[in-house]
This record gives C-alpha cells, structure tokens and sequence, in this order.
C-alpha cells in the first residue's frame, strides 16, 4: 500500500493478541507499522514484533523483489518494533543501521551485537540523503523510552512519529481514533506531557502533511485535530468538562451511592462516565479520568485503609502525573471510616487538585443525609 509516492506500508496486524505489553486489552488487535522508502537508496523504517518476523521480510520481498534496503532505520527499541532487527541484518548483510547511540546500548542488550561496521549513529538534526527524499532526525526522548527518535522527510512533508499519535486496534479496524488514542496515550505515554510537548514544539516548526505512527492508521487529513489532543492530553488539560465517577463496593451500598449521584449528574445534563474498578478495564478508567474535568472516587474503607483496586487505580493516576482536576469523595465505613482521609493522602503529591467542600461519608447502608450530600456534592461538581 502506498502511503505516498515513495512510501510504501509493509506493517502487519495481531489480531491473536489479548494483552498489548502484558497488561492492555486490545479488543481490535494491534499493529506494528513499518514503511520502505522507495528512493535511490531504500530506507526500511523500524520493525516488527518477534511473531511476526517472516510476514513482515516476505512484505519488504513483495515490494523490493531482487533489491535489498541500504537502510534500516530504527527509531525506538520496544521489542514490539525492534524485535526482527536480528534476522533482518541476517537477511540483508549490506544493510546499514541507523539509530541513536543510546538505541545501539539497547540492540547490544537486546541482540548481543553492535553492528560496528554497519552503523550510523545520529543526533538531533542529522540528515541521511537517499536520493529525492532526506530524512531529518529529530530526538523524542521519553516518547516513549528514552532512545526514541522521530524522522522527518521534508520534501514530502512526511513524519514518521515513532509511537506519538499511535492507537490500539489493527491497522485494518474500522473505528474511531480518539478513543483508543486516548487510551493507548494516557496508557503508555502519559506520565511523559513534558517530553511530549517538547516534541510538539519541534513538530511546530516542521511542515507535516502526513503523520506516520508505529501503531494505527496514517493521519494524513486534518491533522491539527490529533495534534490538538496530543497538546491538551500532553499538557493534563481536561478534554471536556463533565465527572467520571469511579468506585468499588463490596456489598452494593457504596454502588447505590455512586449510581445515584450518577444518575443525578445525568439529569443534571452533566457529561458523566461510571467505572465499577473491580469489573471494568482499568485503562479505560484511567484514560476517562484524563478525559474529565471532575472526577469522583466512591469507596468501602478495607484494613484502616482502601479497598484494593481503588488503590492500585489512584496508583495508576499519580504514577501518569494526574493533576489539574476537581475530585469528590464517597466513603463508606461501618465502624471507622477512613477512606476519605486514606485517598486525600494518596493523592497529595498531585499537582493543582481541588476537594469539594462535602465528602459523602456512608456508615453502612446510605441513609437520608447522604443523599442530600449526594445532590450537594453535585452541585459542587458541576
Ligand atoms: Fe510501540 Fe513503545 O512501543
């Protein structure tokens, strides 16, 4: 498939895969995008995951034939794309490697050879001529390991993004990029806004007409909508203003709470999201809360503390650097409830949060006064 004149798609699809990097659930599969550039001398852009390896070569075979790359240009070393670098040097022995020097510590570890005689280190700003097409490297650290690099082909207005702009599904999956953008983001790159939005910065000065990531589709059609979320999820700004609610219960009496100031918040016309934390998926629960300006934490007090998932979930919120939000409490205790308390600890080392003036505080099942702090607590979420 041709991506422009010189751009040819030789990726491949899992749709075998149930947890992306062990711990994501890719419902539409996965990709792992790689491209030829076609030019005089011909650049094979990154690799692919280690199941894939003789698919992907018989792909480069399809559209090289008898020819052989002079390149292989490797622009991040998650095995999910650097996996077949081994067997594609041992396929094409004339073929040169390009990457970054921290990128070549990694394909020493990874592979136990160096290359020495078949290597191009490059830096920020270094250019590689292959003829009509020159590529331009631009160094991402963070986005997502710190060996990243992006590329830049500037007669063709091309960016090759490395994992930026990057989805979960398979290259062929017919849905909607934001929400499995956001997911994949908030997911993976999310605790790295400030590299994030050092790349954008780099981005801006570059004309880019087509933005080609090593997951999901090529964005080649308004692309200041995907630069735009990038900016705004990059920056721990909300999307949109509206309250997820997210809660655990062990005997349905802190879920009526939750589903209650839901279902008020809903009839208030206010945008809401409920993730019960012991069934849902995590990641989604987690990308919601970056998408919110509001979110609320519902949950039984478990050992003088929080019950398990709520904590791992507020874990998985402070490790991406949450911030920049208003959050509420629901907190349920028979005897001595302390889950309020436990999750304003947790989360203290966040930057910009703002309590709501009432914490709804259950002592077993929910009675008169805690559904007017319900309605209360609704008016201050919204
Ligand atoms: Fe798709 Fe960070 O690898």
């Amino acid at each position: 498939m041709n991506i422009t004149k010189d751009i040819i798609y030789i990726g491949v699809n899992d749709k075998e895969i149930d947890l992306f990097e062990g711990q994501y659930k890719v419902p539409s599969g996965m990709c792992y995008n790689s491209y030829i550039i076609n030019d005089e001398k011909i650049a094979v852009m990154d690799t692919v995951d280690k199941k894939f390896t003789a698919q992907w070569l018989g792909n480069i075979k399809e559209v090289l034939g008898t020819k052989a790359p002079d390149f292989l240009i490797v622009q991040h070393m998650e095995p999910d794309h650097s996996a077949s670098i081994a067997e594609f040097m041992k396929e094409y022995p004339r073929c040169v490697l390009v990457s970054t020097q921290k990128a070549f510590a990694m394909i020493k570890q990874f592979f136990f050879e160096e290359y020495e005689n078949r290597r191009i280190v490059v830096k920020e700003g270094d250019t590689l001529s292959l003829g009509e097409n020159e590529l331009t490297f631009v160094m991402a650290p963070m986005v997502h390991w710190p060996e990243v690099m992006v590329t830049y082909v500037k007669n063709q207005k091309v960016l090759f993004s490395a994992d930026g702009f990057g989805k979960f599904g398979a290259f062929d999956c017919n849905e909607d990029w934001t929400d499995e953008a956001r997911r994949y983001y908030i997911g993976i790159v999310g605790k790295y806004g400030v590299q994030v939005q050092a790349l954008l910065k780099k981005a801006a000065a570059l004309q880019i007409e087509t933005i080609c990531p090593l997951h999901g589709p090529v964005l080649n059609k308004d692309l200041s909508y995907y630069i735009e979320k990038y900016d705004i999820w990059s920056s721990y700004k909300a999307e949109e203003e509206g309250v997820v609610v997210a809660y655990s219960s062990v005997y349905g009496n802190t879920k009526k709470a939750a589903l209650l100031l839901y279902e008020t918040l809903l009839k208030k016309g206010v945008s809401a999201e409920i993730y019960d934390l012991a069934r849902c998926d995590k990641a989604a629960a987690v990308a919601a809360a970056f998408r919110y300006s509001s979110l609320v934490l519902a949950t039984t007090t478990y050992n003088n503390c929080l019950f398990p998932c709520m904590r791992e979930f507020i874990e998985e919120l402070t490790e991406r650097n949450y911030q920049n939000r208003k959050v509420g409490i629901i907190e349920n205790g028979t005897w001595a409830p302390t889950a309020a308390k436990n999750i304003k600890k947790a989360l203290e080392e966040c930057k910009n949060l703002e309590f709501t003036e009432t914490t709804v505080t259950i002592r077993s099942a929910l009675s008169s006064d805690n559904i007017s702090d319900i309605e209360k607590l609704c008016g201050e979420l919204v």
